[in-house]
């Protein structure tokens, strides 16, 4: 029986849940984990409301009574994937009858019940706006011996969501918004996330003055695009930056993902004038550097608009370093106008790209465009964009070698002595340490730059 509990779950508060079953056994449960940080995030949640009903995390599907697959939608194969995850557990179930097994996040909120007809091992199915519903979920699922499927977008209640993390370390992620009304062409995400709703400026501090009191020293603040944050009363992505320099002990503010159209000048120099906490790293994802293939993907800019953006950020944000997103083989894309994604490259000095083959998503635009690009140039181009990167990267990461770089000290590891953190610029350092530097910030000497990584000694 398949039943949709959306609407009868809403009024049970967590609470009431996790004192009915405090006295209960400690179960454990293992998700894993696709996609961005928005869904690393959402797993923190889901473990810390599990633990509520005394469902602690494991670290092998063998040890766990619940298993959820929290899915990204993004790119290709992503339900095919589901179903071969979950055929995975099928042993499992076999040898453990009352083991649960349930599909979460963008793929969850995509297909709904369908998983449930479609892979029978599952049991539950939830999705990106119910979240905060997972223990009477699970509760139910176990109890009714039912399947569930609760995944309705909520377009009614505020955005309230107050940062649910049982350890959140030195650096964490604070949700500001959620959604996107942008619809690029070749994007899932507005089907997946709903439409762009920002939470309350004042609930965004408060949660974060909490963490700091937690130990936290840097926050990430995530959504699918942050600097079109909007608060009830009209404050923007640089009003809540400034807020959270002048009234929180943060050390040090991420953020990610913000969209090229969304950054103006005042955000710079907001930027410029607290890059003691606000980090010098901007991602600006392009997506391709051609204004009609841009144009067909809906994103609002012209290669020369990206690249003026890039240029004012380049000259207002001294020393700030720059990343980019990019799909190759967008329907109708020509060798041309793949080259002059190519020379983006030469433009503006991204440290990293992450780029992509297209891939055709559901209910997109671009997924219906008749002029599909063959697999096999998509992966000669997105080979090619990599090789010209790695040139680049190479240049750009031996200017590190022999300075000297802020690291907020994130990690200590007893088995070799090693530390990890990040510099200002977003760069990941090794060096060598000790477990009481963790949370500190300390000054590391670059000795050796891999593109991705440096590796470097105390001073
Ligand atoms: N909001 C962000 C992107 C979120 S999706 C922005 O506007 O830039 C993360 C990345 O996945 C995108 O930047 C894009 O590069 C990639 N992506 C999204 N849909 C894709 C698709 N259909 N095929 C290939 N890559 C895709
Ligand atoms: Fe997707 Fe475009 Fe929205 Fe980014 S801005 S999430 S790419 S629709
Ligand atoms: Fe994937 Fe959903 Fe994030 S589709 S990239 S998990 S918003």
């Amino acid at each position: 029986m398949q039943t949709d509990k959306s609407n009868d779950q809403t009024n049970v508060s967590t609470s009431t849940v996790a004192n009915a079953e405090t006295k209960a056994a400690r179960e454990g449960v293992f998700i894993s984990t696709y996609g961005c940080q928005m869904n690393v995030h959402d797993t923190d949640r889901m473990h810390a409301l599990l633990e509520m009903i005394n469902i602690e995390q494991v670290g092998r599907p063998e040890d766990a009574s619940v298993i959820i697959i929290n899915s990204c939608s993004v790119r290709e194969k992503a339900v095919h994937k589901v179903h071969s995850e979950a055929g995975r557990y099928r042993k499992l179930k076999n040898k453990n009858p009352n083991l649960k097994i349930g599909v979460g996040g963008c793929v969850g909120q995509q297909e709904k019940g369908n998983l449930l007809k479609d892979v029978p091992v599952l049991d539950f199915v939830f999705g990106t706006d119910t979240i905060d519903k997972l223990p009477q979920i699970v509760q139910e699922v176990r109890k009714q011996n039912t399947k569930i499927t609760s995944a309705r977008f909520d377009h009614v209640s505020p955005y309230q969501i107050e940062t649910l993390i049982k350890n959140p370390g030195v650096a964490t992620f604070v949700n500001i918004m959620k959604g996107c009304d942008n619809f690029c062409t070749f994007c899932v995400v507005p089907f997946t996330r709903g439409r762009e709703r920002s939470r309350n400026i004042e609930e965004i501090i408060q949660d974060v003055q909490k963490l700091t009191l937690r130990g936290v020293k840097e926050v990430t603040l995530i959504g699918q695009n942050v600097n079109s944050y909007k608060s009830d009363h009209g404050e923007g992505f640089g009003d809540l930056l400034l807020r959270l320099t002048k009234e929180t002990n943060l050390e040090r503010i991420r953020y990610t993902t913000p969209h090229p159209k969304d950054f103006n000048i005042e955000l710079a120099h907001i930027m410029r004038d607290h890059r003691e906490k606000i980090m010098e790293y901007i991602h600006l994802p392009a997506q391709s550097g051609n204004t009609e293939i841009l144009e067909r993907m809906n994103r609002g800019y012209t290669r020369e608009e990206y690249l003026a953006k890039a240029k004012m950020l380049q000259s207002e944000v001294p020393g700030a370093t720059f990343s980019t997103d990019l799909i190759v083989g967008f329907p109708g894309e020509t060798e041309a106008q793949f080259e002059d994604t190519l020379s983006l490259l030469d433009e503006v000095p991204f440290e990293s790209i992450y780029a992509f083959k297209y891939s055709p998503r559901p209910f997109t635009k671009a997924a219906k465009f008749l002029d599909q690009v063959p697999e096999d140039i998509k992966s000669e181009r997105l080979t090619r964009l990599f090789a010209k990167h790695r040139e680049i990267a190479h240049n750009l990461t031996r200017k590190y070698e022999g300075a000297t770089l802020r690291v907020l000290v994130e990690e200590y590891h007893e088995s070799d002595g090693g530390c990890f953190g990040r510099s200002t610029q977003n760069k990941s350092i090794h060096f060598k340490g000790s477990p009481e530097l963790v949370g500190q910030t300390v000054n590391v000497k670059i000795n050796c730059a891999y593109p991705s990584t440096l590796h470097g000694e105390i001073v």
